[in-house]
């Protein structure tokens, strides 16, 4: 297909806390999937890590470990471009801009912050808070009409969506508006030890996630100690099941065997069975991946990274000019 026919897509993770199954369920093995139809576009996106406190010898690892993470996944950067946020400072530059067009009102809404600030929302940081806004300029800045995300980053791109509209309405017609892709399944994986929250890179118990960076056979264990429910039938249900619900859809999307089979599969044989069999499910799969992984040098991402930037480094000095002129600083 010709390259400028073909639809943007732009998506990121933050280099910080441990990239988990979820990550990698809800959004990264969905955006392997679209590399052939969209023109894609994957960031490091540093700029929202430092929104909390970072030790910077562990962030310079972590934003390398996010782009190994990329690869090893399946990006081809035959298809896709990857690159650090910061390498572009258009990033932090439309952010101001669209801070003009934010209303407080807009970012009170965000849940992500309040859940982030726990109770405590005077004392965290600005950027934590106008976080929501640098991401709107993320997706803008480089045309996106497509942001696959899992279902907790699904307001945000709202908000991106309201803010290219609001923009083109109050100057004129020069930003594309964005919209969110989510997965039917895997939009939201949830925690191994407490099904009824979302599995977080920053939870306390070790116990809720699975790492993709996690010894296999550890893993192995982390699913043999997931929560399930009291009854012993594995049977998809959300609402009375959360526990074994999740680690149905976590089988299900990293064996490619749908829901109905799984549970023909081990009608009769109960959740030990069922553990044992998605704990293999889940080695093998860590096993492959850290493989490819581990087959990645720092120094061969640090170049990826920089020729990443090199390449779209005009798009977005072109969005930048478009923004200045309407506004009436150019
Ligand atoms: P982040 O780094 O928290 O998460 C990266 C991606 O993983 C998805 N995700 C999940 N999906 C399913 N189940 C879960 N338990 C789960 N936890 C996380 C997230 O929805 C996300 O897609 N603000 C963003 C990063 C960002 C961004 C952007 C994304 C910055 N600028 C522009 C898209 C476009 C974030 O903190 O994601």
């Amino acid at each position: 297909m010709n390259e400028d026919k073909k639809l943007r897509v732009f998506s990121g993770v933050q280099p910080s806390g441990n990239l988990h199954l979820g990550n990698y369920l809800g959004a990264i093995s969905q955006w392997v999937n679209m590399q052939e139809k969209y023109n894609c576009i994957f960031c490091v996106v540093d700029y929202h890590a430092i929104t909390v406190k970072q030790d910077p010898e562990i962030l310079r690892k972590k934003i390398i470990e996010i782009a190994k993470i990329y690869l090893a996944s399946g990006i081809d950067l035959e298809n896709s471009i990857i690159f650090q946020q910061s390498d572009i400072k258009e990033h932090t530059e439309l952010a101001w801009i669209l801070n003009t067009v934010a209303r407080i009102s807009d970012l009170n809404k965000m849940t992500q912050f309040k859940d982030k600030a726990d109770g405590n929302q005077e004392n965290v940081s600005v950027g934590l808070y106008d976080y929501p806004v640098l991401m709107a300029a993320d997706i803008i800045l480089y045309n996106t009409d497509v942001v696959p995300v899992g279902e907790d980053q699904l307001q945000h791109v709202e908000l991106a969506r309201d803010l290219a509209k609001r923009f083109n309405h109050n100057f004129d017609k020069v930003l594309r508006v964005p919209k969110a892709e989510i997965r039917k399944e895997g939009a939201r994986i949830m925690g191994l030890d407490d099904p009824t929250k979302k599995m977080s890179k920053s939870a306390t118990s070790e116990l809720n996630y699975i790492a993709l960076t996690d010894d296999p056979d550890k893993a192995a264990k982390k699913i043999m100690k997931a929560s399930t429910d009291s009854d012993m039938e594995v049977k998809y249900d959300k609402e009375k099941k959360p526990g074994i619900s999740n680690l149905l859809t976590i089988y299900s999307l990293l064996a490619g065997k749908e829901i109905k089979e799984l549970e023909k599969e081990y009608s009769g044989k109960g959740y030990g069975d069922f553990k044992k069999g998605l704990a293999e499910v889940v080695k093998k799969f860590l096993i492959d991946f850290q493989e490819k992984y581990n087959a990645i040098s720092d120094d061969e991402v640090k170049k990826l990274l920089k020729s990443g930037a090199e390449k779209i480094q005009p798009i977005a000095e072109d969005t930048i000019l478009r923004v200045k002129k309407v506004i009436g600083v150019k």
